[in-house]
């Protein structure tokens, strides 16, 4: 554990992204932010004029360069493989943008690089930027249903449909809604989060049959709509849907246990909590029909003061510096872009797909999609507007 008040951190990849990550780097106390690194050399001239840090295009001259504790990668997805490898076998701990990587192989690569990186390197970190687990809502969520409140869970159901996004986003950058830029459309791109935090919240399913549109709203080649009924181990179903074509959008979830349901929706949260087990009643009540009693809370919850991208950033600087755990360790992570890339699967194949995923065929899977791919990406148009709109 290095003995300092402040990680020695850099940024690989200064687009949206990064360049936000740069912003709460230069704010925050225990981060000494000193080098970012991209392809291009108008970005690493911004990067330079703004923050006074050493830049670099290539991450491996980085990496032997600087001597540093850590990187924040925010480069698109693809790229996030082999410059996590490269950081680990450097001995360097990595802060990952979601998705962890387009497809689930390239995941565990990552993961498996991170193990054997840290039989050399003990204090090797590996976190993934998936803020919403910072949000006191699920926060609160994941502790009621981790006591037990709901009992055995039946059922949990997302609507998360407020990721409009108009053809303007995806015309802005070459690699966006591309199976070879990208490899999918809002299960990689929007959606990574809130299926981050279902799994989180209710775990992985073993069953899954999923329908998607592909450019269905967007002159994009990747999937813009989304249906997943999922089958669990203990019974419980569930269901995803999303989209980057609906406005107003929803971002509902209904988990339903057997003392009740809680809903989360338009910021509040809800306890529907019923005086006996439903499952009780079900095989125990004399009566034919029943109206089950139940109480109705508003649940309140504390929101933390650094949450969000910034609050993860603190956090990965607080665990190089002082071992703290990390908010979101990424092989934990990666169970939300192997139930992306079974969703996919599911739809492509129109079969349903048991987990865990054969990472190896999904690879080729997707490869059959970029080699067969007839999309013309149209002109990117560059657009220079503010990305905090774009997080939930
Ligand atoms: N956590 C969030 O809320 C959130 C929000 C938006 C985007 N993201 C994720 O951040 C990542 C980047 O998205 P973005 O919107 O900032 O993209 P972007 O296109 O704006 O920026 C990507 C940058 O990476 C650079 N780059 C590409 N390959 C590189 C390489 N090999 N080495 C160094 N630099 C390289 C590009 O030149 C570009 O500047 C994606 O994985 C995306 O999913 C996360």
């Amino acid at each position: 554990m290095p003995d300092k008040t402040r990680a020695k951190l850099g940024i690989v990849g200064y687009g949206s992204m990064g360049s936000n990550h740069a912003r709460s780097m230069a704010k925050l106390e225990n981060v000494d932010f000193v080098a970012v690194c991209d392809l291009e050399a108008e970005k690493l001239d911004e990067a330079k004029q703004a923050y006074g840090v050493a830049v670099y295009a290539d991450y491996n001259e980085m990496l032997a360069k600087e001597d540093l504790d850590g990187i924040v990668i925010a480069t698109p997805h693809y790229d996030h493989v082999p410059i996590s490898i490269a950081a680990f076998e450097a001995g360097v701990s990595v802060l990952v943008e979601k998705p962890l990587a387009a497809d689930i192989a390239g995941g565990r690569k990552m993961v498996a690089a991170y193990e054997a990186g840290k039989a050399q390197h003990p204090d090797l970190l590996f976190a993934a930027m998936f803020q919403q687990r910072t949000y006191g809502h699920w926060r609160k969520i994941k502790e009621l249903i981790d006591q037990g409140a709901l009992g055995k869970l039946i059922r949990a159901t997302y609507i998360i449909t407020n990721w409009f996004r108009t053809q303007t986003y995806f015309d802005s950058g070459g690699w966006r809604a591309t199976w070879s830029g990208e490899g999918g459309g809002v299960l990689l791109n929007q959606c990574p989060h809130n299926i981050d935090i279902f799994q989180w919240l209710v775990g992985m399913p073993s069953r899954v049959t999923a329908f998607t549109s592909l450019g269905k709203y967007h002159n994009i080649e990747v999937e813009d709509e989304v249906t997943a009924y999922m089958e669990f181990d203990n019974g419980m179903i569930g269901h995803l849907i999303t989209s980057t074509g609906e406005a107003p959008g929803s971002d509902r979830l209904e988990i339903v246990g057997e003392n009740g349901k809680l809903i989360f929706e338009n910021g509040k949260l809800t306890f529907f909590r019923t005086k006996e087990s439903v499952l009780d009643l079900i095989a125990n009540s004399p009566e034919r029909f029943l109206h089950v009693e139940h109480d109705i809370e508003e649940i309140t919850y504390p929101e933390p003061t650094t949450g969000n991208h910034i609050g993860i950033i603190e956090n990965f600087a607080d665990a190089l510096l002082n071992g703290t755990d990390v908010i979101v360790p990424a092989p934990e992570g990666i169970g939300s872009l192997e139930l992306a890339n079974v969703i996919l699967l599911s739809s492509l194949d129109k079969r349903t797909i048991d987990l865990p995923l054969d990472g190896e065929a999904y690879t080729r899977k997707l490869q059959e999609l970029i080699d067969n791919s007839k999309f013309v990406k149209p002109d990117v148009k560059s657009v220079d507007d503010d990305m905090s709109k774009s997080f939930q």
